[in-house]
């Protein structure tokens, strides 16, 4: 029973798949304490699905189920949106608001592409549209950053925020299994979205990065603003690399404010594929676990850890959403607005400054270290540590040399800084891989700088480029 008062909420679920069933099942068997927390009672008044035979993770009473969306609407205070991708969810999500429904929802695609329109419509019929299992599944960071630092200035975010390209990078890493062994591991896991593509060309996380980038810089990023590469072209060879480097390769969301030379201030909001050092505190989050790293000026670092992905776990952050929602709608009180008041602009990606590992093959005997560094600091970049293996089978032999780094506010006037090549010691061998890890450069100086050892005659071949995290 509800503590404050009998008054009861009618709520309505688009969708028992992965997370509705889930969320259902939690419903009814943990009613009595979601009602009293809630202060009202909650009555299950229809459960939407495409199919009403299909098998379930939940039996769902069959008097809910129902296919037509009017029906599941009718006489719903508060929508529960969990069929994923656009449409027909952006349909039904506007006709829930239009009719006064608030609405719960799990899908970052949705809000990230329609977000602003969705949230006007909310506005206007004095309605609530809440979100907390969109970004990283069970871990609460919606609610941390919209309320919890509602009164800080957060300049960075800096996570791994979907399940799936984690699980299957971490698999590949730690097993040896091929991509497309682990890719099909985490469907069966429920980890992926029913197009899997999205999970792996970046795009889920592009949702959930403009989401956090939203919520952190007061702004209205979208999925279109974030610049986004996904896993395909990661290698077994790249991974192995990372491992000999001591380094883990992750899929990372990245948003920051930033300032431009003409000091303008803006912020970069983009999704790829990293190397972190195997110490960075996000290098160990494995499997279909979500991390997320804050830096803000008043609170400094805080760090959230927890499942981001499967039906249970998300359903926890669903339940949030529900219990606050119903306490907020049972006592008519007003939710959190939403903030974007800041409006930066998104900074295009050609402006930002990383630090890349970049790979090469070189003909030891006519190049190595010394002109491939040399080509580097010819396009302003510098260099802060490179080793030089030699690739024959009977001498191979690898020396690691530590160079000064430049730090990164010095990249750009400053002189590159060159290793000292007197201490590689580079042997005789027909071919030699040479492995660099620059100083923060801009993507386009790091293009001009390969393309130009790429035509040099001494036969400069580039094996792998990728950004790393946590090193400069
Ligand atoms: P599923 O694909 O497992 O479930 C989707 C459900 O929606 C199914 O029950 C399906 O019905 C129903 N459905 C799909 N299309 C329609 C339609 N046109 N009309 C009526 N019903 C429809 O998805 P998930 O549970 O995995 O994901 C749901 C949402 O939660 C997505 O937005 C996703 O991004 C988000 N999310 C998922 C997480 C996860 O780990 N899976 C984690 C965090 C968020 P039927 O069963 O009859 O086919
Ligand atoms: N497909 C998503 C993931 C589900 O793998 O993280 C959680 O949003």
């Amino acid at each position: 029973m509800a503590t404050r008062a009998a008054k009861a909420i009618n709520i309505a679920v688009l969708g028992a798949g992965t997370v509705g069933s889930q969320v259902i099942r939690l419903i009814q068997e943990r009613r009595e304490d979601l009602q009293r927390r809630s202060g009202v009672l909650w009555n299950l008044t229809a459960v939407l699905v495409r199919d009403l035979d299909a098998e379930r993770d939940y039996d769902v009473p069959a008097n809910l189920l129902t296919t037509d969306i009017a029906e599941a609407l009718v006489n719903a205070d508060v929508v529960v949106e969990l069929i994923g991708g656009i449409e027909p969810a952006f349909d039904y999500v506007k006709r829930a608001l239009k009719a006064g429904a608030c609405v719960v929802t799990g899908n970052k695609a949705l809000l990230a592409k329609h977000g602003p329109e969705l949230f006007a419509l909310a506005a206007a019929n004095q309605v609530e549209l809440q979100y907390e299992a969109a970004v990283a599944g069970a871990v609460p960071i919606v609610r941390a950053l919209r309320e919890s630092l509602a009164g800080d200035r957060v300049n960075r975010v800096l996570g791994i925020v979907n399940g799936t390209t984690n699980f299957i990078l971490d698999r590949m890493s730690t097993t040896g299994a091929t991509y497309d062994e682990s890719l099909q591991e985490a469907q069966a896991l429920g980890y992926a979205e029913a197009d899997p593509t999205a999970d792996v060309d970046g795009l889920d996380a592009a949702a959930k990065c403009a989401l956090m980038a939203s919520l952190a810089f007061h702004s209205r990023v979208l999925i279109d603003d974030v610049s986004t590469e996904g896993i395909r072209a990661i290698t077994p060879a790249q991974i192995t690399r990372a491992r000999e480097a001591n380094m883990v390769v992750k899929l990372l969301a990245v948003a920051e404010r930033r300032t431009t030379t003409s000091g303008e201030e803006g912020i970069d909001v983009r999704v790829h594929p990293a190397l972190l050092p195997a110490g960075h505190p996000l290098a160990s989050v494995s499997g279909a676990f979500n991390a997320i790293m804050l830096e803000c000026e008043a609170a400094g670092e805080l760090m959230f850890f927890g499942q981001g992905a499967g039906g249970v776990p998300t359903a926890s952050a669903v339940l949030s959403d529900l219990v606050a929602t119903a306490a907020r709608h049972g006592h008519g009180q007003h939710p959190p607005l939403e903030s974007h008041y800041e409006q930066l602009p998104v900074l295009p990606p050609q402006s930002t400054r990383v630090c890349y590992q970049v790979s090469l093959l070189v003909n030891a005997a006519d190049a190595g270290l010394s002109e491939v560094v040399g080509e580097f600091a010819q396009h302003g970049i510098s260099i802060q540590r490179a080793s030089q293996k030699q690739v024959s089978i009977q001498c191979a032999s690898q020396k690691q040399v530590p160079i000064q780094c430049a730090s990164q506010n010095q990249v750009s006037d400053a002189q590159p800084a060159i290793p000292h090549l007197e201490n590689a010691q580079v042997q005789s061998a027909e071919r030699a891989s040479v492995v660099l890890i620059t100083n923060p450069a801009t993507e386009s100086d790091l293009r001009e700088a390969l393309d130009a050892l790429r035509s040099s005659p001494t036969g400069v071949q580039v094996e792998s480029v990728i950004r790393v995290e946590g090193v400069a």
